[in-house]
């Protein structure tokens, strides 16, 4: 396994397009209401990436995705595919966005409730957020990659969620998916040791029941098996000799 560190300049496309990939979410956000479909806000987004960011949604077409952006709705985990479905209040959703400038991609998701949340729902999606943080906050050159796992899971699993362990985190630069896997769940000090100059996603799926999936037959749908709810945040990070770098953060995100 090489995992990819990047110099300077690279790092300045990372920066860029990690950039755009929040500033999609930033602006989707006012859309995301009861009576919207998934369609829509990826057409939406299809629209602002390639028109007025000038960059490739990475999703469309690759490995044979048919849409541009990820929508997951409740119990779907990730990798939902934007169609017909409408929001309804009180309905949760991850909008996971990746685009591609100048070579280099950016990856992040968020979740978003088209109107007022379940307390349950809201509850997750703040353990999910939570639990991202401090994964990300392991991060430094010279911890490893066991660190932010166990970071994520202990957290999770002290308030009594789950964590998906199919899916994972992952390098990434001027692949969408590079070495090396970032797991949710491990035991600290153990796994591969970071090093400054790489940059990874750490993006966490949680769930309210158990942590077992399964695959609709569309190919893609990933959906909790006990049809309970499944909450995920995402950023793109650069490691750095004394810490890390967010290089996706929103306006009024952290
Ligand atoms: N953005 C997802 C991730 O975080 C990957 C989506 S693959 C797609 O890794 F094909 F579904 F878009
Ligand atoms: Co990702
Ligand atoms: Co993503």
């Amino acid at each position: 396994m090489t995992i990819p560190i990047k110099n300077p300049d690279e790092q300045n496309k990372m920066r860029i397009a990690g950039r755009l990939a929040a500033d999609a979410l930033d602006m989707i956000e006012e859309f995301v209401q009861p009576g919207i479909s998934t369609a829509e806000l990826d057409r939406i987004c299809h629209d602002f990436i390639t028109n007025e960011q000038g960059a490739i949604p990475a999703p469309l077409n690759y490995r044979g995705f048919p849409k541009s952006i990820c929508t997951s709705i409740n119990h779907v985990v990730c990798h939902g595919i934007p169609g017909d479905r409408v929001l309804k209040t009180g309905d949760s959703l991850n909008i996971d966005i990746t685009v591609i400038k100048d070579g280099f991609h950016g990856d992040t998701s968020r979740m978003f409730f088209a109107g007022k949340p379940s307390v349950i729902a809201k509850r997750l999606s703040d353990v999910a957020y939570e639990s991202m943080w401090l994964g990300i906050e392991q991060l430094c050159h010279g911890k490893y990659l066991g660190d932010v796992g166990h970071a994520i899971q202990s957290y999770a699993e002290k308030n009594r969620f789950s964590v998906v362990r199919e899916f994972c985190g992952h390098g990434i630069g001027r692949y969408f998916h590079e070495d090396p896997q970032v797991l949710h769940y491990g035991k600290a000090g153990t796994g591969i040791e970071l090093k400054s100059g790489m940059t990874l996603t750490i993006e966490p799926m949680i769930n309210s029941g158990k942590s077992d999936i399964k695959i609709l037959p569309d190919g893609w749908t990933v959906v909790t098996k006990d049809h309970g709810l499944s909450a995920q945040w995402e950023h793109t990070v650069l490691i750095t000799d004394d810490g890390y770098e967010v290089l996706t953060l929103g306006k009024n995100h952290r």
